[in-house]
């Protein structure tokens, strides 16, 4: 398989390169500057994308590429950080830039070179995502100029011969015009790619390997229903088939009919599925408590004990499956400062400390989250568990606010439900990154018929996000809404009140709780 190596500089963006490669249908993974020679070339990368990186290469700290890199005959495009390290190493100089106008941040009307391979095909103008404070002085000897600003005489520089490339801009961000298509030209037209990269390919290959290493060993999996341990349990059902034991714990927290759904999607293969339904010991662990992360944390502990109890009844196992995705590795591995911890998120996949088991795999662990849908539906997975929205692990628990009840759970099923529901109706699912409704504590009074009530205020969120890390409040058609609050005063007992929340995050948050 021919794959790109991304080395990563300390950019912000190092995630997204990899998935525009990815998307192009090239393999690439992203290690470390400081990863060994040695390594890189047993890795054997077609080609290697350098990233950006916060640090000016001048710094008497900043990282530095291994001068080594560019003897492997390996064609390099150098992005913001990585093209000025193209030129520090290579015999240009690089400075802060002098003038406010050569320091680009933001959107920038560019002008390009198109015989220059990297823009062949693309428009001669057009408009790049620009943050550096640095600027090259003096181009290493080779390279030519290719792309400009009306700040920059030297936006992209290229030698030809060696198939090295920089770019001052980012093109794998969305605001680079065609930056993607920038991208696919170094892949296939410099690098000489040809695409071996599909989820079809991935499958065979994967379902290949973990026969081998399985054996005629048993494996056991702790099934959420979510996206992830979805796709990592049906892949080992298709490479082990009976050998693999699926614990599925039903925390009687889900979405209407969820659980059912799940288990109607592994009948197709011959696992032995375990469904543990345990509504009533959640709901009394949980009864009388208000407080959003003691919730989450008796849920995460609970969650291990019923699949411990499980497990137990099958004895020992040979292998652990987890759904750790790619972005979980990069993030770890770049041994970078966590976000702060706003909530703790007590996740299927934390790790039983009683189950006996020799080894955990983790058959996931190299692909992004489109990838993984993608898979599941090479698996034959429905549509429904692959494409569907992040649901949170503490589930309705903490859409709940202040005391659970099985009651209210009941009542706020129904009510998402019909928002769910309406939403698809309208076809805006996809406009939609995440929607739900929210059970607020607080009751109100109204008229039904002639009677007055004193019933809950139900609430409704959506967000639109790239990252759940920042998101905007969608703006749903007021018809729609129109449509999702009459029908839920109409058809849920107990609430007549729905109010639509308007915040972003920050300051809000995606949850209530
Ligand atoms: P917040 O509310 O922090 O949510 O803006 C960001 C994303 O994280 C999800 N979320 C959770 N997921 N366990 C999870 O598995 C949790 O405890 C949890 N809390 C929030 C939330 O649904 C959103 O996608």
């Amino acid at each position: 398989m021919e794959k790109i190596l991304v080395l990563d500089f300390g950019g912000q963006y190092n995630q997204l390169i990899a998935r525009r490669v990815r998307e192009c249908s090239v393999y690439c993974e992203v290690k470390p500057y400081t990863t060994p020679i040695s390594e890189i070339r047993e890795f054997g990368p077609i080609g290697m994308i350098f990233t950006g990186g916060p640090n000016s290469v001048y710094d008497e700290d900043a990282p530095h590429a291994d001068p080594e890199l560019f003897r492997l005959g390996v064609p390099i495009l150098g992005i913001c950080y990585g093209c000025q390290l193209l030129a520090h190493h290579l015999g240009g100089s690089v400075v802060a830039a002098q003038s406010d106008a050569a320091r680009e941040y933001g959107k920038t009307e560019t002008f390009f070179d198109t015989s220059c391979r990297l823009f062949k095909g693309l428009p001669e103008r057009g408009v790049t995502w620009m943050s550096h404070g640095d600027y090259m002085e003096r181009v290493p000897e080779g390279f030519e100029l290719k792309a400009h600003s009306a700040a920059c005489p030297n936006v992209a520089i290229c030698d030809e011969t060696r198939g090295f490339y920089g770019v001052q801009f980012h093109p794998e961000v969305n605001h680079t015009e065609h930056g993607t298509d920038m991208i696919r030209n170094f892949l296939y037209e410099v690098c000489g790619a040809h695409g071996d990269w599909t989820m079809g390919d991935y499958k065979e290959t994967a379902v290949r390997s973990i026969r081998e290493k399985v054996g005629g060993g048993k494996v056991l999996l702790a099934l959420s229903g979510g996206v992830d341990s979805s796709v990592a349990a049906a892949l080992v059902a298709e490479a082990v088939g009976s050998q693999l034991t699926c614990v599925f714990v039903d925390h009687g927290l889900m979405r209407l009919n969820e659980g059912d759904e799940v288990e109607a999607a592994f009948r197709k293969w011959d696992i032995n599925f375990v469904r543990a339904n345990a509504e009533d010991v959640f709901l009394s662990k949980l009864a009388g408590v208000t407080e959003p992360e003691r919730k989450r944390k008796i849920i995460g502990e609970e969650f291990i004990r019923v699949f411990e109890a499980e497990a137990k009844k099958i004895g020992a196992v040979d292998y652990l499956v987890q759904g750790t995705i790619y972005p979980d590795v990069i993030e770890s591995g770049s041994g970078k400062a966590g976000a702060a911890v706003i909530k703790s998120h007590h996740n299927v996949g934390g790790l039983p400390d009683y189950v006996d088991f020799k080894e955990i795999i983790e058959p996931l662990r190299m692909l992004f989250k489109d990838e993984v849908r993608q898979l599941g539906r090479e698996l034959g997975l429905p549509e429904y568990l692959v494409s569907r929205q992040p649901f949170p692990g503490p589930g309705l628990a903490i859409r709940i606010i202040g005391e659970i009840t099985k009651e209210k759970a009941d009542l706020l099923r129904l009510a998402d439900f019909i928002f769910r529901d309406e939403v698809a109706k309208a076809g805006l699912e996809r406009t939609m990154d995440q929607y739900f409704a929210v059970l607020t504590n607080m009751r109100s009074v109204g008229v039904m018929g002639d009677g007055r009530t004193y019933d809950y205020t139900l609430a409704l969120r959506s967000v639109t996000t790239s990252d759940f890390m920042t998101a905007d409040w969608t703006r749903i058609p007021y018809d729609v809404l129109d449509r999702v609050s009459v029908r839920i005063v109409n058809e849920v007992p107990h609430i007549n009140r729905i109010v639509y929340d308007i915040t972003s995050k920050p300051p809000a948050t995606i949850e209530w709780e």
